[in-house]
């Protein structure tokens, strides 16, 4: 069997020329806790943790790392035996790194389509608890993970060797047409990765993050809807995941998708399957051009014409308490 390398997906980090209003779309939209370094970075926090994401100045929105918690010492050292018998370069954190990250340990590589990619162990606790301005129920992290990335790769092959065979990471289902895509997982969230194969140069497509509560992605999207032009998908729900989601364009060039009660994974009963379409219901892809907004809304509805359709299960047994009605009629 593949040994699994890394736990979970623990934090991420972009540079973008729009911090301000990234302060504001964290705070107001996500619902996170921002918080502003002496070098003008912000931390985005969404639990106990120090940070989940790290956005630092920069010319051009970009990409500048994943981080992967391994969760023991021994883990870290088998990680970085194994990726240098692989052939892969491997760096070691420096004490600055590891300070900046706010992590004991790290080491890196790059992924083939050069993205950094730490390993760390122990990531802090932030000094104080989580405590946003917007009143929200929380996020689903602790071994799930913070969330999940999609990146467009124009080295669809390598990557997917290098999560897969390298990383241990498993494939839980994919699709070849029209275009090529497969989402991967680390633990019983459906995926933590997910990989679209593009001719373009690599970019993030989206991060998705899951909140305990549907009433919080209900409000969202009512906020949401007072700006339409930044909803890049409509409310729906994805057949894979079962994600109940919407998707809203970050101020840079990618989407961040807010779910709800998405599904996980058996390992011992999952079977890997070829997927029919991306979502169950809504989900109408407002940044496609109109011809392939077309071809993916009928592969939905032809999920409503078969009557396809998924139990939902939250996990959080406090976000969904069946009160029966006492309303007598
Ligand atoms: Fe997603």
């Amino acid at each position: 069997m593949k040994q699994r390398f890394v736990q979970s997906l623990g934090y991420v980090g972009l540079a973008s020329p729009n911090i301000d209003p990234w302060k504001r779309f964290a705070q107001d939209m996500l619902g996170m806790e921002v918080s502003t370094t002496p070098n003008g970075s912000i931390a985005l926090k969404m639990d106990e943790k120090s940070h989940r994401y790290l956005i630092e100045p920069g010319s051009k929105s970009d990409l500048q790392f994943i981080g992967f918690d391994v969760g023991e010492s021994s883990h870290l050292n088998q990680l970085q035996q194994h990726l240098t018998e692989a052939g892969i370069e491997v760096h070691k954190a420096s004490p600055q790194d590891k300070a900046t990250k706010k992590v004991n340990d790290l080491i890196w590589v790059k992924d083939p389509d050069g993205v950094r990619i730490d390993f760390y162990l122990g990531l802090q606790e932030a000094a104080t608890p989580f405590n946003p301005i917007k009143t929200i129920g929380g996020f689903v992290t602790g071994e799930l993970g913070m969330g999940h990335v999609v990146r467009y790769t124009p080295n669809y092959k390598d990557m997917s060797d290098f999560y897969q065979r390298i990383l241990g990471f498993k494939l839980s289902d994919f699709h070849d047409q029209p275009y090529a895509i497969e989402f991967l997982r680390t633990n019983p969230r459906h995926h933590s990765i997910g990989l679209i194969d593009d001719k373009g140069p690599p970019r993030l497509h989206h991060t998705m993050v899951e909140y305990r509560y549907w009433d919080d992605v209900g409000r969202a999207y009512d906020l949401a809807q007072l700006n339409p032009s930044g909803i890049a998908v409509t409310l729906g729900r994805h057949l894979n995941d079962h994600m109940t989601s919407f998707y809203v364009w970050t101020p840079d060039d990618f989407f961040i998708e807010l779910g709800w009660a998405g599904r996980r994974i058996d390992d011992s009963t999952w079977t890997v399957e070829e997927l029919s379409s991306p979502s169950l219901w809504g989900h109408i892809r407002n940044w496609q051009t109109a011809e392939k907004r077309l071809q993916t809304k009928k592969l939905i509805e032809e999920m409503g014409h078969k009557g396809i359709r998924a139990p939902v299960a939250a996990y959080d047994e406090e976000a969904f308490v069946f009160t029966p009605s006492t309303r007598k009629n």
